[in-house]
């Protein structure tokens, strides 16, 4: 029997992959005994919450991060796509890096590491953990629909050398074609570094002892049947709904009390707000903001818009002050308390996962305008499987489609009422999942825990 565990948590420290990682740890740490530690191995920027949370927070318990290199030379200077060069500057320097952070770790609390815990792009870590001799646990951040269409690359790209257009290998993507899919599933590996590093992932991923998935099983039983048929252990779990109130110790919540938007929120009617939010990175070309803000301004519905300063500049002259009575701009908003306000009717959104839950979470139908990497599958999914909203037409903004979407859902009759009722229905699923003590959410966090405290 050991006396103690010692996970060691692999980051990706890109996009929003570091947040629902270090969510879960913190979670599990809530539940696990006292003598089950964690290291997080993250880039000095994406351990930064940790640094800062760690001084005064209780929820740090048992928490310890170490810097790996984010492999950029010192005094280089960025060009071009700045991002695709760092996470290739990173992934240059795994798992060297990685193996430097574990040595550290293992140092410095004495103790041996005993499973590995990471983000699923970070596959290198099957041959690491099989070295060692743990068990690998790699998290997907993301929707199942995206990590099966990851699984089915191959099939899906001799579906293209053949001409096809609809993926119907893929049980639960019956009536999804391949312009749905992931960019990376249709690209050539030799091509593209993060193409070639998904493919590796999705060969290694059957070597895992579970695959953890940011999601609840309810909300597509094909996917996630063909899912368990495929993987040795698919345990899929997601935050509590209910994260806003339950969290009061999250750093959005401490903004609760004076944040103004939420202020503004509270003086509009229920389910009436259109709520406008594109993640950290996507801001839509000038002339559909344009066609946006000319939307918004003819239905003259209520809305909360949450844009960078930067971003302004490409909304039509005097649109700010003529929509001052019904439209709020904010540079940042508390996401999750936004959609839980009950003030929202729509939220009109990149289609980004995490957007995407916790608008299921709170029953807030969707009209998504992808931008990159699994936003358009995720949007599909929300028109044509889930039901739940639907895609701006042609994948771009224009004023009229952007009015028809917000009339069919705000005020529709059939559809829209539907949509209503199903992403009502879906959040019912999500809460059971979570909150009933045989939930699927809840059984599978259980089922986490025993394998990261096996004897
Ligand atoms: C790791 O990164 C943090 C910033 O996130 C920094 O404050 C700290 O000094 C770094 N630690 C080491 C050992 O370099
Ligand atoms: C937009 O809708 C209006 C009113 O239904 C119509 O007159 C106009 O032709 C439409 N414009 C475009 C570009 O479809
Ligand atoms: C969970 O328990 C509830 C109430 O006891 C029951 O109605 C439901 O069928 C159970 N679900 C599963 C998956 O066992």
């Amino acid at each position: 029997m050991r006396v103690s565990w010692h996970v060691a948590v692999f980051v990706f420290p890109f996009g929003s992959h570091a947040t629902p990682l270090l969510n879960l740890v913190k979670r599990i740490t809530a539940s696990a005994p006292e003598n089950v530690k964690f290291s997080i191995l993250g880039t000095a920027e994406s351990n930064r919450p940790i640094y800062s949370g760690a001084k005064d927070d209780d929820e740090f318990t048992n928490i310890k991060a170490y810097n790996v290199s984010d492999g950029v030379p010192k005094d280089h200077v960025f060009t071009g796509n700045a991002l695709l060069e760092q996470i290739g500057m990173f992934i240059n320097a795994t798992p060297g890096n990685f193996e430097k952070a574990m040595k550290e770790a293992e140092e410095d609390t004495g103790v041996k590491i005993s499973c590995l815990l990471t983000d699923a792009f970070l596959w290198f870590a099957a041959d690491l953990a099989q070295k060692i001799g743990v068990p690998w646990i790699p998290f997907w951040p993301a929707a199942s629909c995206s990590l099966s269409a990851h699984l089915y690359t191959d099939d899906i790209r001799r579906l293209v050398a053949a001409n096809g257009k609809r993926v119907e290998m893929i049980p639960g993507f019956e009536g999804l074609s391949i312009n749905d899919m992931p960019r990376e599933v249709l690209l050539d590996n030799e091509q593209s570094p993060l193409a070639l590093l998904l493919h590796n992932m999705a060969l290694n991923l059957p070597r895992a002892t579970a695959v953890v998935v940011n999601s609840f099983e309810e909300i597509d039983p094909a996917l996630t049947l063909d899912l368990k048929s495929k993987l040795q252990k698919v345990l899929k779990i997601i935050p509590t709904p209910s994260m806003a109130a339950a969290s009061k110790k999250t750093s959005s919540f401490r903004v609760y009390d004076n944040d103004e938007c939420l202020e503004w929120l509270k003086k509009q009617d229920d389910a009436s707000v259109v709520y406008i939010g594109f993640g950290s990175v996507c801001i839509p070309p000038p002339d559909e903001m344009v066609g946006l803000a000319e939307a918004l301004e003819t239905c003259k519905t209520p809305f909360l818009w949450s844009l960078k300063d930067h971003a302004r500049k490409s909304l039509p002259a005097g649109f700010v002050d003529r929509t001052s009575g019904y439209g709020k701009f904010v540079s940042w908003a508390p996401q999750m308390e936004v959609l839980a306000s009950g003030k929202v009717g729509v939220f009109v959104s990149h289609g980004g996962w995490i957007s995407i839950l916790e608008s299921i979470s709170n029953g807030v139908p969707l009209i998504c305008r992808p931008f990159f990497g699994d936003h358009g599958l995720n949007s599909a999914m929300v028109e044509l499987k889930w039901r739940i909203g639907m895609r701006v037409k042609d994948g771009v903004f224009t004023k009229n489609g952007t009015i028809n979407a917000i009339k069919l859902i705000l005020d529709g009759e059939k559809e829209g009422k539907e949509i209503k009722e199903n992403v009502k229905l879906l959040k019912g699923l999500a809460t059971d999942a979570v909150k009933l003590p045989n939930g699927s959410s809840a059984r599978n966090f259980q089922e986490l825990l025993e394998v990261i405290t096996k004897p």
